[in-house]
């Protein structure tokens, strides 16, 4: 009755313990949700009418021209013609896929991975070629050997401040993956929602910055820095890309809603909008901050971690390989969620013991509360 790729259709554990993280009292380190109180409001009232009949596929003019700009002006020349706003960067994953993924089509990610990147490849039958993620990124050898032995219909990376884990490739690694991918002509999918919120500098220029010669798409999102439920988020291309891209949107949804890009390019242009990240950016360090501390105090026998540079989550080892799905079953009696590291990882073997703690929605109170319930569960099952 139903298309073959509907046996794919996997559903999504975040939408499940969101749903859970909704029950009165949930302390959630769970979803990558923007901390309600950082948003910026929500004034539509000076909203022109003509919003309301149909608009263009590609975007808003004014729009695709703010985006073309900061994107030229991180280093990737970009014209406004080569940028398409979806609705929020997930519609840019589904169309990089529609574009590239027939059943058993090899496609190259990191391990671990954003999860509803790898369901989406996965509902169009990729085959994954999982490459470990180190705090400096791939490694750009083993990206070159894997390549050459079973030649990906392309890499998807998030190279700043990475879902699940934080990592933020070094400019090094990005040069050389760069190069690599040049060299293969192999094309590069750059997923960066979490770019602008960064706690520290650090060098990160986009790595299709660096490309000469691969095709490129590059995905960004007002969700992390504005408010994801307007749904508004963008796929940049290289040319050859652009028309096949918009063509697919236009099957799926004709445009993105208008409503939404009016706001967002009035978000952009707003004079306050970089006193706007800087507030944003100083409430989330020092929450990344208390949950620094909290983890120290109670994980620290037991686990290990790296402290983020940017993004919304700490990746956290223990130092036993525990299913951390059990964990969670145990963390929500006690009213605490979070995500378990298994399904980041593509394969049927994936690595135990991973949780993926996002700071960015509970107050500092409830982050220490919660992280002490949480190093008590883990505990539990240690002994
Ligand atoms: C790596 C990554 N890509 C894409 C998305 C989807 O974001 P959006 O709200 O823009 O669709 C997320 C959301 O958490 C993400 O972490």
């Amino acid at each position: 009755m139903f298309s073959e790729r509907i046996e794919r259709l996997t559903g999504s554990l975040i939408r499940e313990i969101l749903a859970l993280t909704q029950r009165e009292g949930v302390i959630s380190f769970a979803g990558g949700l923007p901390a309600m109180e950082a948003m910026p409001e929500l004034d539509l009232a000076q909203a022109p009418q003509e919003l309301r009949q149909y608009g263009t596929t590609e975007g808003e003019p004014s729009l695709r021209a703010r985006i073309a700009t900061d994107l030229s002006r991180l280093g990737r020349s970009c014209a406004a013609d080569q940028v398409l706003v979806t609705a929020g960067s997930q519609q840019g994953i589904d169309l990089a896929s529609k574009l590239f993924v027939d059943p058993g089509t090899p496609v190259l990610i990191e391990a671990p991975s954003y999860l509803a990147a790898i369901q989406s490849f996965r509902l169009f039958g990729a085959r994954f070629i999982a490459l470990p993620l180190s705090p400096q990124g791939i490694d750009p050898a083993a990206l070159r050997a894997e390549i050459a032995r079973q030649r990906p219909a392309f890499a998807y990376l998030i190279p700043t401040f990475q879902n699940p884990s934080g990592y933020c490739y070094s400019e090094a690694t990005r040069l050389e993956v760069a190069r690599v991918l040049d060299n293969a002509r192999v094309p590069l999918i750059e997923d960066e929602p979490y770019r602008e919120l960064n706690y520290k500098h650090v060098d990160h220029v986009p790595i299709c910055a660096h490309l000469k010669a691969a095709p490129w798409i590059y995905l960004g999102s007002l969700s992390k820095t504005g408010m994801p439920g307007l749904r508004i988020g963008y796929a940049a291309a290289s040319p050859d890309l652009v028309p096949l891209l918009v063509r697919l949107k236009q099957s799926a949804d004709l445009h993105t809603n208008r409503l939404g890009q009016w706001w967002a390019d009035r978000f952009l242009r707003n004079p306050d909008y970089p006193a706007h990240l800087e507030r944003l950016r100083a409430s989330y360090r020092a929450r990344r901050d208390a949950m620094a501390a909290a983890l120290d105090r109670h994980f620290r026998d037991f686990a290990r971690w790296e402290v983020p540079a940017g993004g919304l989550f700490f990746w956290v080892q223990l130092n036993r390989p525990l299913d951390s799905r059990v964990l969670l079953k145990k963390a929500l009696d006690r009213n605490v969620a979070f995500m378990p590291g298994e399904p980041f990882f593509p394969d049927d073997d994936r690595p135990r013991g991973f949780l993926r703690l996002n700071f960015s929605h509970a107050d500092d109170e409830a982050i220490e509360h919660g992280i002490r319930i949480l190093g008590q569960v883990v505990r539990s099952c240690l002994d």
